[in-house]
């Protein structure tokens, strides 16, 4: 029995690291689609929308890219490599003579990340300079007007923490009996609505400051149609059905049970659009739903590799709270639970990959 521990509320756990056969950088081929579907578009409208006037023309500037929650690759590497070679075409295509621009990356995660593996991994050939950046991006991390271009994918539907309303035994949203929500869960839902617009406030109100006037901001956000769960979301009732299960059967504390629920909080594209326009200080250049890119796809899923994907992301939050043995089990039933629901693997390209955002500084 696990009753000595008790849920915390507060996250900062990142992907499984290394490289072994349980480690993000080998299961995140999920988010390396939404990579290479977005690639083109990216460099478009980089060609199309970055001001060179207001960036470095001369060697004694320097072109400064970040990517906030890098993760530990390769992934990060590139989207890093796609944005420089764009902004390589760009100084090309107005004659500037890019060969005297360097370029600087920043590779930002909590500090928790596995920044060893990521930096022991960095490309041998890359032709930029490289930083690891601890810290969360909820927060300032940059100095004032420092970054020509940032770069997040598939990172802020994390959130800060748990929305403390979710844990009170007193309060209407207390979830009881499950790690997550459902479209009935309406007080519980609007708990983690509003948990994610205090984050993606602080998000841009940092971002803000730190890049340059005529900077660009890319995110790639896992999004829903409105009124529905998406795979992911669902994957995440499924685990908590595992959980409940084995609390059921005595394995692990009901209580703890009820007080761990998943930071996570995926928003539709409106409301992502609406809290972008409330902020006010970006302009949305271009924004697509990556599906609509997706034009001859290969993409397979499993219930293994949907598993491993998932134990990939979630793993370090569980142990905080779960035994490994705890951890090993809910992994193991969980994959069984997705091999007998056939129907839930059988539309692999569905709206689930989410939207690409390119914004500019107001
Ligand atoms: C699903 S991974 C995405 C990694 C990478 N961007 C990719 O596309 O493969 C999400 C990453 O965001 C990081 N993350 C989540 N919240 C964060 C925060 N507040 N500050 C910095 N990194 C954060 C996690 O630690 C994790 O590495």
């Amino acid at each position: 029995m696990e009753s000595q521990k008790v849920s915390k509320s507060y996250q900062a756990f990142p992907m499984n690291g290394g490289d072994g056969q349980q480690s993000y950088a080998r299961n995140s081929m999920y988010q390396r689609r939404g990579t290479d579907i977005t690639k083109n578009i990216i460099r478009e409208t980089i060609l199309e929308k970055l001001d060179l006037e207001t960036l470095p023309q001369n060697s004694s500037d320097t072109f400064r890219i970040a990517d906030l929650g890098c993760s530990v690759g390769p992934n990060t590497f590139f989207t890093v490599q796609n944005i420089i070679d764009s902004v390589d075409l760009k100084y090309q295509s107005q004659e500037y003579n890019k060969d005297s621009v360097e370029f600087q990356v920043f590779f930002n995660d909590h500090a928790g990340n596995d920044f060893n593996t990521l930096l022991k991994s960095l490309p041998e050939d890359k032709q930029y300079f490289a930083a690891a950046v601890p810290g969360s991006f909820h927060g300032r991390l940059f100095p004032e007007s420092s970054i020509h271009v940032f770069n997040s994918s598939y990172t802020l539907h994390w959130l800060s923490k748990v929305p403390k309303e979710i844990v009170d035994k007193n309060s209407r949203a207390y979830n009881k009996g499950k790690i997550y929500f459902t479209s009935e869960d309406e007080e519980v839902a609007e708990a983690y609505s509003a948990q994610f617009e205090r984050d993606l406030e602080s998000f841009l109100n940092s971002r803000v400051l730190e890049l340059v006037p005529g900077g660009i901001m890319i995110l790639i956000i896992l999004c829903v149609p409105p009124n529905s769960l998406n795979r992911f979301e669902a994957s995440v009732n499924i685990i908590g059905d595992v959980l409940v299960e084995m609390a059921k059967k005595g394995l692990i504390s009901e209580e703890l049970v009820d007080s761990f629920n998943i930071p996570i909080y995926v928003p539709t594209s409106e409301e992502v659009k609406k809290l972008i326009k409330e902020n006010g200080n970006f302009k949305i250049e271009k924004s697509e739903l990556l599906f609509r890119l997706i034009d001859n796809d290969t993409y397979q899923i499993d219930a293994h590799s949907s598993s491993m994907h998932l134990r990939a992301a979630f793993e370090g939050f569980f142990k905080e709270n779960f035994e490994q043995d705890t951890v090993d089990n809910v992994f193991v039933q969980f994959e069984k639970k997705l091999a007998s629901e056939s129907n839930f693997l059988a539309d692999p390209s569905s709206k689930e990959l989410g939207e690409l955002f390119i914004m500019k500084r107001k």
